[in-house]
């Protein structure tokens, strides 16, 4: 590849240890020099509210601009009751507004998540998928990842496991071919 990609991560879990970022980080780690990777802060966000619209906002024009100027968003996160983090659907959401003005639009998104039950996070990951269709983004369909049992995943100091590194070397080929496709 040529060119070099931008991509913008964001992670869902606001927590310290949270082991979603422990698999961005791995992520991250694999990515060719040709990628410039930048992760779009949540944590500070105040919650989204359309009141806000025609006011500025530092740290929603912030997210707005990372998330503009990105080739290709990558989304690691883990699932609370069922559904994504409330810290991620305020970004999703911030992102999307003011109306006609979504910086979502068109942009490439993928989807990963992570969690300790068997589930793996699915239903997080669906509900990111179903709020991103609705917001015309081009999704990465294949592959889905939804890391289950993910703590088995992660060695005592909190590496990623061999087998799971492999894995995950596959996505990161196959997100960064994506990313990095023109057009749509
Ligand atoms: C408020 C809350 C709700 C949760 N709901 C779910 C859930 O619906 N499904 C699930 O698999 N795990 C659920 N969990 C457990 C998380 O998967 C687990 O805490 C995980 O470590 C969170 O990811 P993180 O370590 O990246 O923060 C929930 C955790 C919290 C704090």
């Amino acid at each position: 590849m040529s060119a070099s990609v931008n991509i913008a991560l964001v992670i869902g879990s606001l927590r310290k240890e949270s082991i979603n970022r422990k698999f961005a980080e791995y992520i991250v780690s694999q990515m060719p020099d040709s990628v410039t990777i930048k992760e779009v802060h949540i944590a500070d966000l105040p919650l989204y509210n359309q009141d806000y619209d025609d006011k500025t906002i530092e740290s929603y024009e912030r997210v707005r601009q990372q998330l503009k100027n990105a080739d290709a968003v990558l989304i690691v996160t883990p699932e609370h009751n069922r559904t994504m983090p409330a810290a991620l659907k305020n970004v999703v959401d911030i992102g999307s507004r003011p109306y006609k003005k979504s910086v979502w639009t068109h942009k490439k998104v993928a989807v990963v998540t992570a969690s300790p039950g068997s589930f793996g996070g699915i239903n997080s990951g669906l509900d990111v998928r179903k709020s991103m269709q609705m917001l015309s983004v081009q999704l990465m369909v294949d592959p889905e990842i939804h890391l289950s049992r993910a703590t088995d995943s992660l060695n005592e100091d909190g590496s990623v496991s061999a087998r799971t590194q492999k894995f995950l070397q596959g996505f990161v080929t196959d997100f960064v071919q994506f990313a990095g496709k023109s057009g749509g």
